[in-house]
């Protein structure tokens, strides 16, 4: 085995499309071709390949993205499309390649790294944690009360319009923890492609203040089809009052509406049924299932300190936390930190011989978590995945790392 992990060149993107199409089955290598050249989030500079006996054995993606946690952004690598040739799975090559693109990555400045995974379980072990909830709403859409707003939605169908909903995004988007900044190329995939439906709201002063974009599910059998709500944003009340009267008002059209809900934003409460329609889920006594929740992003820290320095934190607490932190694949992680708490920053640095407030014991996969607002401390030692010699400490920590919970619209 003479493996090699580095940069594809441009000649070899034939050959590595063609250990994609293997992979993601249902498009041509030359579909792969193109998006890997040209991909709306990365191109060539951002493929990784691992090179064995001369062929192209695995390939991954390592998009440049940038990420909003705590009305910061971070550099933070997307890892994507990773395949491995059908001949040399179950060798453990996707963890080593996986692990070489993240070092690659830290190199390269990324403080941590994102990924939708094709399980879970496997990218756990290689410190990633689960970084991304929503509720999945499946329900008539008649059952969303109306409101005077909604006079003030407009069809997405100028440019000029087209960027008020991108400005409206860019406001947006720093409030959230987890949405990504956009490209070009990214604006223009959403608002211009078929079979979307995309409205903006302008409040009376004619400013723009939120948006829509929905997807009229019209491929599926007829009783199955349903308005499918992909992402919206709102920057007062008024406008989600308007965006949420205006879905409701499509109830002669569609009998079903699917919305994704961010955790808090509980649209269960503002909805008149919450029931869900047509799921083979069972109730539980007398209770009826809801929202399905949906998981999917991950999220990992690749450089403690670069990381830390660039997050805000939370609550006014001083105090000094000694994190013991197991990495197994990134040893400039491991091992211990002093995080300084103060000033609203949090700084990290080698620990040193002083006496710290509390010592936090936990793996790199729930230290990102924290870090993304994914699982609070206390959460985190209530669920057995972080130890603390201190636990009255606990809630200045809640304190310090809260953020909004994450969640991202973007597929990468
Ligand atoms: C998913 C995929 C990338 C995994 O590649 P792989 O090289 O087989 O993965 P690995 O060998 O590193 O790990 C897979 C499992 O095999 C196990 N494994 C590793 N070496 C092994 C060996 N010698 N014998 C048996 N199992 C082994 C690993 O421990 C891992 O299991 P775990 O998660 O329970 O620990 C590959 O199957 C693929 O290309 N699938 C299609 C595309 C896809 O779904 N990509 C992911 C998109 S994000």
């Amino acid at each position: 085995m003479s493996e090699t992990f580095r940069l594809a060149r441009a000649d070899e993107v034939p050959q590595v499309a063609r250990v994609v199409a293997h992979s993601f089955v249902g498009h041509p290598a030359s579909y792969y071709e193109q998006l890997l050249r040209h991909g709306p989030w990365g191109g060539l500079d951002a493929l990784w390949v691992c090179e064995d006996e001369g062929c192209i054995a695995a390939i991954c993606q390592l998009l440049p993205l940038q990420q909003w946690v705590g009305g910061t952004c971070l550099q933070v690598m997307g890892m994507a499309s990773v395949a491995v040739a059908p001949t040399h799975r179950r060798r453990g090559l996707a963890a080593r390649l996986v692990t070489s693109g993240m070092r690659f990555a830290r190199e390269r400045g990324d403080v941590a790294t994102a990924l939708y995974p094709f399980r879970a379980s496997f990218y756990q072990k290689l410190g990633y944690g689960p970084a991304g909830e929503a509720y999945q709403y499946r329900v008539p859409p008649e059952v969303i009360p109306d409101s005077a707003e909604r006079q003030g939605i407009a069809l997405v169908e100028s440019d000029t319009a087209r960027a008020e909903v991108r400005d409206v995004y860019e406001r947006w988007a720093p409030t959230q923890t987890g949405q990504l900044r956009r490209t070009d190329a990214i604006w223009k995939r959403l608002l211009q492609s078929d079979g979307r439906v995309v409205v903006v709201y302008r409040n009376q002063a004619g400013s723009a203040e939120g948006y829509a974009v929905g997807r009229y599910r019209a491929d599926l059998p007829v009783d199955a089809r349903f308005l499918e709500i992909e992402e919206r944003a709102w920057l007062s009340p008024g406008a989600r009052r308007g965006l949420y009267a205006w879905m409701g008002s499509l109830a002669d059209q569609w009998q079903q509406l699917v919305y994704r809900a961010h955790p808090a934003e509980r649209f269960g409460d503002r909805i008149e049924e919450p029931r869900i329609l047509r799921t083979g889920e069972p109730g539980w006594n007398l209770w009826f299932p809801s929202a399905v929740l949906l998981a999917g992003p991950m999220f990992r820290l690749l450089d403690i300190p670069a990381a830390f320095a660039a997050r805000p934190q939370f609550g006014g607490t001083s105090l000094m936390l000694r994190l013991e932190v197991e990495d197994g694949q990134i040893p400039e992680n491991a091992g211990s930190w002093e995080v300084r708490l103060e000033n609203g920053r949090l700084h990290a640095a080698r620990a040193s011989a002083g006496t710290p407030d509390a010592t936090l014991s936990l793996g790199i996969g729930t230290l990102s978590r924290m870090f993304v607002g994914a699982l609070r401390p206390s959460e985190a030692v209530d669920a057995g995945v972080a130890t603390i010699d201190r636990p009255m400490e606990l809630p200045a920590l809640d304190q310090a790392f809260a953020l909004p919970r994450p969640w991202t619209f973007d597929a990468f």
